[in-house]
């Protein structure tokens, strides 16, 4: 029976959160005194001047950048849709690239790349000023005009950069897909954006091997009308088939066109990319950014949340087919004239120390990547880590799901050997830029939380009323005010847009996600709310769970996921996976279930611990909780299982009795 306790949780809407994480660990003297922001007090300063005057700060902001001509009026807020910096003219792309050029960081590099079997390749911002005038040229001349789409599927190379920024450069929206989805979803994303050309790679290499993206491309544009012409890039030389009047090599064109392209003046809030993202009903959802209120949030977040220096040598892991690649590979580190580490290819490729091998080579700085590969790291074993030389690094980041305490122990430890800020930084596809985060010289940061906004960003957790919520109390988290990089709709789908993110609270922007916010202000992810569970009357974050397995010696990863229960409502199941020396037994299952009833209570304890090899992921690395929710309940798959990266996993799982 629910106590009374859990009866008024029940009736506000909030959500129990458990789990409780003590340790807190403040930057160093040494790296504060050389940050941007040195100090909680200046943050607080800053924060505090932003809420009063969110007009002066972001427009304080925007006057850094070239104007063709200033806008009128820094936000026209007409909910749910904004305007940023309405009237003005500027162009991404020539803040990303023009100004630098121009500048004494002209032989500066901008973009280090490196390629599975090692080929490397410097572009310096005039290098990649000249590739991308004559790129943008390319495009003109095959009849692209501003505003027209653009699908962009290549492997992570250079051009993939160069492309990219040829779009913004003429004013067309780029549609990046990234290279591991299929030919069906390709058309589908394809079609959903009306794209006029399709720039791809014939393939890409991985894990020793390569992929022909053309022949997927082939597949895919059967069905897309749309389409008028395609470029292919020569990477790995793969048999390909042209189609004439269709198909041009990327290096013809390319050996024909000028290298000087007049950047085109759009409107600043003239549509910049489109990026589509899973939501809760199958079809996937055309982000929509536009150009200025995004430039100003990427570059200004990368600024900050990274410390950036010109001396740094930036290295992120993520595809630039994701949000993160957009705004923290591709945009916010060139908008600061920063030099950037690109590597195409697998994290363990030849052997589990491949990223430690190239920080110790390229001597990178910050290393930005998310918990999944931390998780993966952990599981190979410190040893891999630890035969290299990781001095040179001075600040460590995360992305893309809560990190659990554990594994920030380990990446803090480990990699970052006690010297490194981490900042675990939250945000969104939608929210087109960092929004929660530690500044590296102030936040003292505490295991497992992304800790306090950024200036400028009102979030909150508030109960299903919309009530804030109190402190340590889990609700729901939102966003109460515009900001700059926010999406201005879900493609061609304004309803869809209103309902998914602005009809569950009134006048705020609904994340998704649920949240607790402790005695410090600081926020802690509890996970997607359709991942939360209620189960006996308590509603339980599956990640504080997951956090709790993940802690335990013998865990490498582990995921909770819900079944209908007669009795509870809900009861959890966890699919676990050990490190690579223990078995799993029952006696191993009770120890498990004990701990986390010791860890956070015995309410949180897994109804079924199921062993499981490998957990099936999106090929971004996120763990498929849908699939699995699907697994516990009737231990089969319906659904969609287009972004799954390893079939075979499913296969193990579905095989498996729960002995
Ligand atoms: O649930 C949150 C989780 O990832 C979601 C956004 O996913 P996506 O649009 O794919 O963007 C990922 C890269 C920005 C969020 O709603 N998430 C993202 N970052 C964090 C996080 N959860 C906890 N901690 C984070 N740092």
């Amino acid at each position: 029976m629910a106590t009374d306790e859990t009866t008024s949780k029940e009736q506000t809407g909030s959500i129990s959160s458990v789990l409780s994480e003590k340790r807190k660990f403040p930057p160093s003297a040494e790296f504060s005194k050389n940050a941007h922001i040195t100090s909680m007090e200046e943050y607080e300063k800053l924060y505090a001047a932003a809420a009063a005057d969110p007009d002066k700060y972001w427009g304080d902001l925007a006057e850094k950048f070239h104007w063709f001509k200033k806008w009128d009026s820094v936000l026209d807020w007409a909910p749910p849709y904004a305007k940023w910096f309405s009237g003005g003219k500027t162009n991404i792309c020539y803040n990303a690239v023009d100004v630098h050029a121009k500048s004494w960081r002209k032989n500066k590099a901008a973009i280090i790349w490196e390629g599975e079997e090692g080929p490397q390749r410097v572009l310096t911002y005039g290098e990649l000023h000249r590739q991308v005038s004559k790129f943008a040229n390319v495009l003109k001349i095959a009849g692209i005009r501003p505003g027209d789409r653009v699908a962009i599927y290549m492997g992570m190379v250079p051009e993939l950069i160069i492309a990219v920024l040829a779009c913004a450069r003429v004013g067309a929206v780029h549609n990046v897909i990234f290279a591991g989805f299929s030919a069906h979803a390709i058309s589908e994303r394809v079609n959903d954006s009306r794209a006029k050309m399709v720039i791809c790679a014939d393939g890409t290499r991985r894990r020793g091997g390569s992929i022909n993206l053309k022949n997927i491309v082939d597949e895919a544009i059967v069905n897309t009308p749309s389409v008028r012409s395609v470029i292919v890039l020569k990477v790995t030389g793969e048999k390909v088939h042209m189609h004439d009047g269709m198909d041009h090599w990327w290096h013809d064109l390319m050996g024909l066109a000028m290298d000087e392209c007049e950047p085109a003046e759009v409107d600043a809030e003239h549509p910049l990319f489109v990026l589509y993202t899973s939501g809760s009903t199958g079809k996937p959802k055309g982000i929509l950014h536009t150009t200025a209120g995004y430039m100003v949030h990427a570059a200004n977040s990368f600024k900050y949340v990274f410390d950036i220096k010109d001396e740094d040598i930036y290295f992120c892991t993520a595809d630039v087919g994701w949000i993160t690649g957009h705004s923290y590979m591709a945009y916010g580190p060139l908008l600061n004239g920063a030099t950037i580490l690109m590597y195409e290819g697998a994290p363990n490729y030849p052997q589990w120390d491949r990223f430690w091998d190239i920080i110790n080579r390229h001597k990178v700085t910050i290393l930005y990547t998310a918990p999944t590969a931390i998780r993966a790291f952990i599981r190979a074993g410190n040893e891999w880590v630890t035969k290299h030389n990781l001095d040179s690094l001075r600040l460590l980041g995360t992305v893309g799901e809560p990190i659990n305490p554990e594994a920030w122990m380990w990446y803090h430890r480990i990699v970052g050997q006690e010297r490194c800020p981490i900042v675990d930084t939250w945000w969104q596809t939608e929210t087109g830029g960092i929004m929660v985060s530690p500044l590296p010289g102030a936040t003292p940061t505490k295991p497992g939380t992304a800790t306090r906004p950024l200036p400028g960003i009102m979030v909150d957790v508030v109960r299903k009323n919309g009530d804030p919520c109190e402190a340590n109390e889990g609700g729901y988290l939102v966003i109460k005010k515009p900001w700059p990089s926010m999406l201005r709709t879900i493609y061609g789908d304004n309803a869809r847009y209103e309902k998914t993110y602005w009809s569950e609270f009134k006048d705020m922007y609904f994340t998704g996600d649920g949240a607790r916010k402790d005695e410090d202000g600081y926020i802690w992810i509890m996970g997607r709310v359709d991942d939360v569970v209620n189960v006996s009357g308590h509603r339980l974050g599956t990640s504080e769970v997951e956090s709790a397995l993940v802690s335990y010696e013998a865990v490498a990863e582990a995921a909770v996921v819900s079944r209908p229960d007669d009795i509870k409502g809900n009861a959890l199941v966890a699919f676990v996976t050990l490190k690579d020396e223990y078995v799993g037994d029952m006696n191993l299952r009770e120890a498990l279930r004990n701990h986390v009833a010791k860890e956070i209570g015995p309410i949180a304890k897994p109804d079924e611990i199921r062993w499981a090899k490998g957990l099936p992921k999106t090929r971004s690395g996120k763990i498929m909780r849908r699939l699995l929710r699907e697994l516990a309940t009737s231990n089969e798959v319906k659904g969609d299982v287009t972004t799954l990266e390893d079939f075979g996993v499913l296969e193990n799982l579905r095989d498996q009795e729960d002995d």
